[in-house]
């Protein structure tokens, strides 16, 4: 490893240990494991598809401390992690794609353009692959409870898109979630790396909603 990687890699590791001590009591749906476990698809995901590893993983770990739900709003939680960044012996320009993939990698933005650069699509989708299959149906059921959302409710007819203003107010239940937004998900995955994954996961998050409506009709 040249000094140029050991200092990449020096950055890193201090964003992960930034985004750790950030995210480490969140219960959101964004907590330090979430964000591990994103990081760790994207290095995964960038080694199959020969994006830049150290890059992906940075974004990674700083995806979610500029999120708007953990801020004042989403302005502010960006301008917290460019400060950090612009205090790393990092590339100028890296620190603008950092900043870039960070800012338009949300779904809930809805209008974000398609990923410009082949790291942006590696890192969004792994953020997107922690919300496809069992884990993200765990993740889905602690962010209903943290909102004071019901598991379902069957007098509420099944909303598969909703405006921006409605996903703010969150007026949703656990199961709605899965047909507003986590059943597409896989057909919005950027790389094939991550296709092969979300195809595998999705199916799972079917059979869960079929036995589970089945349960709630009492037939199984
Ligand atoms: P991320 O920023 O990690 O992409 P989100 O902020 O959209 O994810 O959500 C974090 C987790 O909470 C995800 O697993 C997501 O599916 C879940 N979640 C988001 N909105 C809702 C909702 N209205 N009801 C239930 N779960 C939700
Ligand atoms: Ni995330």
């Amino acid at each position: 490893m040249n000094a140029m990687e050991q200092q990449r890699n020096a950055v890193a590791d201090a964003a992960e240990a930034f985004a750790k001590q950030k995210l480490e009591h969140d219960l959101s749906g964004h907590d330090w494991w979430h964000v591990q476990r994103v990081s760790k698809m994207a290095e995964r995901l960038a080694m199959e598809e020969g994006a830049d590893v150290v890059l992906c993983r940075i974004a990674a770990l700083l995806h979610d401390v500029a999120d708007e739900k953990l801020n004042e709003s989403k302005e502010a939680g960006l301008a917290k992690v460019s400060a950090w960044l612009q205090e790393q012996p990092l590339a100028a320009k890296e620190q603008q794609h950092i900043m870039e993939i960070i800012s338009t990698m949300s779904y809930a933005a809805g209008k974000n353009p398609p990923m410009r650069s082949l790291e942006g699509q590696v890192v969004q989708d792994a953020d997107r692959l922690d919300a496809i299959g069992a884990i993200a149906i765990a993740r889905t059921f602690l962010y209903a409870g943290w909102k004071g959302h019901l598991i379902h409710d069957p007098a509420m007819p099944i909303r598969e898109s909703m405006t921006l203003e409605q996903y703010r107010e969150e007026k949703s239940t656990a199961i709605n979630h899965f047909y507003e937004k986590l059943l597409k998900l896989k057909d919005k995955l950027n790389t094939n790396a991550a296709k092969r994954i979300g195809e595998e996961r999705h199916r799972y998050m079917e059979r869960y909603l079929e036995q589970f409506m089945h349960e709630w009709e009492g037939e199984r």
